[in-house]
């Protein structure tokens, strides 16, 4: 997402193109239609000054360029805004650059009514944390929330009040990039994660001006797009949309998410921007959602490729539909004024839509003071502080999953003799991961400064990049749309490995530092293939066959099949795209001045055919359980069931023993609860974090019930030899579901409760409801 100066200053200097003057006299907005909103005085007087032409113009959002994710950018940007027809902007930052925009809404705008502006600040704002599939391992909910509070700080000291974020579609396919920033498998996981992203940018208070609206997207079900595609169809039944991939958009409807964002799938057919389904039935009518829609990047006329109609039949089924505002495509601004006149459309929903909008504008306190996020001084001290950055070094750390790590391999020592190998050793351009649009390359620090730092003139370090990132010029091309995050090396890819092969004939230990570009994963990223490159698997074939103990850190923006890397490597660290500070967290954990304490929130697939392959799924008929291939099971001829690591899975420095579980009873009724109880002790020699996992299994059912769902965690840190009873209480609303008539419900009958420390390694005993 460049930056595009240009743009901005023909926003500033571009002349109105319309006619400026009341062609539609203001209409008496009387009350507005609507149970859920309640529109102060102030929005209801000003919306009766306001003309037909200037209502709509709210529900219309602007881009200059900034962040181009789509076929079509706003013109005549400047003019827009001078005439009214502009309700936000997205795509600038900078707080002296917004004011000058805000400046022509206020002052140029026959009415004076600011502007909503607003970015994708996803990961951070300028100090970048990892991506939010790496936070989610933290199983952090005050860490993550902490984040977002952080980059809602930084954020609004340049200009923004309305970010982008959370991303909580659930996702069970790695082959689609955005799993990258999404929270992973699990719904449960996925709505803890959405509250804390929520809380973190809103906080408690809109007065105070380090807060700002945040937008719950992709609504919905994007995560389940076919074969991994992006923007492709998603289907699925309305049980499943409702138990897995809906609760995290309600969690943070609940927590007060101020908007929400359309997703590009369709939904029963339908594309979700014209969805009345997910907009009216569900959130508005079902979940009482009282801010307002926002379409995705032109996805209003993105209908019309999806076969609903022309612009002004998608722009009114959109509207009809409970969106208000729309990004980009314009389809709002020159349409639906004819839609009323032939009276496909209300006017009373125009002017909800327009209200809706108005009162997130108040809620922020523009209508008091529309410059009170362009302070500089704030941009001054905020920004990039030494204190954010060491505190993105510390998430970076936590977020990190340790794979493997044969015999006690890691940590190493600081004094060792070090072959530092791999394309991403010293790839300072992919650190911070995908969508970090306001983050500063430049700026992010490297596995070699991390390492070097860490050893301080201690041991040594051999360096040598082995390989290319891909040989592949046509996937770099592809790769490199934002600039160059794979350089392929112009020296013959067998010179490269035999320098590293010389490089590692010094060392004790090779630290093989591989993986993915940022870019190779996020939006329209997806790939069929995701295991290791060509170019880099023959490098640490190459390693291998030295015999030195091999530590693999693996840079990775999704699930990656790495069964031959399972067996050949000595350690295995993930790393996600750390951010800023990735560099300083590896060495970090390298070293054992953190033990690592991440765990997985999506399963890794032995092998691509596998997908999806997640911890909850439905039992079959024929389940299957053992090593051996076995006739008419529901197994592979080539391949296991099982994952190669599975949800929940992270190893540590240190060991931790589960004793057996404890429950307060063995019946409950609606109205009581159990507890449940299990002792974790610290066996081993290092302090440890261990997140303990415990996940319900239905037994008998209405409807069939997954083999296990993660149902309550608590991430604990433990001395060597220190124990702790972590308990858990199971109420009903814990035992309930959708059943096929939608109703939420627990069913009386059996139940399994499984503790442990992953999906696949728990104990387990039976309850009954009654
Ligand atoms: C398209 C992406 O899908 C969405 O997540 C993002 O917020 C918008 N572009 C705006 O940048």
């Amino acid at each position: 997402m460049k930056w595009n100066f240009i743009w901005f200053l023909a926003i500033l200097f571009s002349c109105s193109t319309s006619n400026n003057t009341a062609v539609i006299q203001p209409s008496n907005a009387g009350p507005i239609p609507s149970q859920q909103l309640k529109v102060s005085e102030r929005v209801q007087s000003l919306m009766a000054k306001m003309t037909l032409e200037e209502k709509i113009g709210q529900l219309n959002l602007l881009t200059p360029g900034g962040a181009v994710t789509g076929a079509v950018v706003s013109k005549d940007v400047g003019a827009k805004i001078r005439a009214g027809k502009a309700g936000g902007i997205f795509g600038i930052r900078g707080a002296e650059k917004v004011r000058q925009v805000q400046e022509i809404a206020v002052n140029e705008s026959r009415l004076g009514i600011p502007l909503l502006v607003g970015l994708d600040v996803i990961h951070g704002h300028q100090t970048i944390f990892p991506i939010p599939l790496g936070l989610s391992c933290t199983w952090d909910m005050k860490l993550i929330e902490q984040t977002a509070r952080l980059a809602a700080r930084e954020a609004t000291a340049d200009g923004l009040m309305w970010t982008f974020s959370p991303v909580i579609d659930i996702a069970r396919d790695p082959r689609w990039g955005r799993i990258a920033e999404s929270p992973g498998e699990d719904p449960y996981l996925g709505s803890r994660i959405a509250e804390a992203m929520v809380r973190g940018y809103q906080g408690d208070d809109f007065a105070d001006p380090a807060t700002m609206i945040a937008c719950v997207k992709h609504f919905a079900n994007y995560g389940a797009v076919e074969g991994g595609r992006d923007y492709a169809t998603t289907d699925m039944s309305r049980v499943r949309m409702h138990n897995e991939y809906l609760p995290p958009y309600k969690s943070a409807v609940d927590a007060g998410v101020a908007t929400v964002m359309t997703s590009f799938n369709v939904v029963d057919y339908v594309p979700a921007s014209g969805n009345a389904y997910l907009f009216r039935t569900v959130l508005r009518d079902r979940w009482g959602f009282d801010g307002f829609v926002v379409t995705d990047y032109a996805s209003n006329n993105e209908m019309i490729e999806h076969g609903m109609g022309d612009l002004q039949d998608v722009s009114a089924r959109g509207l009809k539909a409970g969106i208000d505002m729309d990004m980009v495509g314009e389809g709002f601004l020159t349409t639906l004024q004819s839609s009323l006149e032939a009276g496909d459309i209300t006017l009373e929903r125009i002017e909800e839509a327009c209200a809706r909008i108005l009162t997130a504008k108040e809620k922020l306190g523009l209508f008091d003071d529309p410059y009170r996020y362009f302070d500089e001084e704030r941009a001054k001290v905020e920004m990039m502080t030494p204190a954010n950055r060491m505190f993105a070094r510390q998430v970076a750390a936590k977020s990190y999953v340790l794979l493997k790590n044969e015999n006690n391999i890691l940590p190493l020592n600081k004094s060792a003799k070090i072959a530092l190998i791999g394309p991403l050793a010293d790839s300072r351009n992919n650190m911070l991961g995908t969508w970090s649009v306001s983050g500063d390359k430049s700026k992010a620090i490297t596995v070699i400064e991390g390492i070097e730092a860490a050893m301080g003139g201690r041991g040594s370090i051999f360096h040598a990049k082995g390989a290319n990132i891909t040989d592949d010029p046509e996937l770099a091309r592809k790769v490199n749309v934002f600039g160059k995050l794979i350089d392929i090396d112009q020296r013959d890819p067998q010179a490269m490995i035999d320098e590293a092969l010389e490089v590692a004939s010094n060392a004790d230990v090779i630290v093989a530092v591989i993986g993915e570009a940022a870019e190779m994963s996020g939006e329209s990223s997806s790939m069929a293939e995701i295991s290791i490159q060509p170019s880099q698997r023959k490098l640490l074939e190459a390693i291998k066959k030295t015999g030195k103990p091999i530590v693999m850190v693996l840079f990775n923006g999704r699930p990656m099949t790495l069964t031959w890397e399972d067996e050949n490597m000595d350690a295995i660290l993930d790393v996600w795209f750390g951010g800023t500070e990735a560099g300083n967290a590896v060495a970090d954990v390298l070293f054992g001045d953190v033990n690592p304490g991440g765990k997985l929130t999506t399963s890794f697939p032995v092998h691509v055919g596998q997908i999806p392959v997640y911890h909850s799924m439905l039992n079959t008929g024929r389940p299957y359980s053992g090593e051996a291939f076995s006739k008419f099971k529901s197994n592979y001829l080539d391949i296991p069931n099982e994952p190669l690591y599975p949800f929940g899975y992270g190893l540590s420095y240190t060991t931790f023993e589960y004793g057996e579980i404890e429950l307060s009873d063995t019946i409950m009724t609606e109205n009581t609860n159990i507890k449940v109880t299990v002792t974790v002790t610290n066996t081993g020699s290092r302090r440890g974090a261990e997140v303990v996992q415990m996940y319900l299994r239905d037994m008998v059912g209405s409807i069939s019930r997954p083999i296990k769902e993660l149902k309550g965690f608590e991430k604990i840190t433990l001395a060597p030899g220190e124990n702790r009873r972590v308990s858990f209480t199971i109420d009903s609303d814990l035992l309930s579901f959708y059943n096929s008539s939608l109703e939420y419900v627990a069913e009386p009958g059996m139940f399994q409760v499984m503790v442990g420390p992953n999906s696949r390694d728990v104990d387990l005993k039976e309850f009954e409801l009654r």
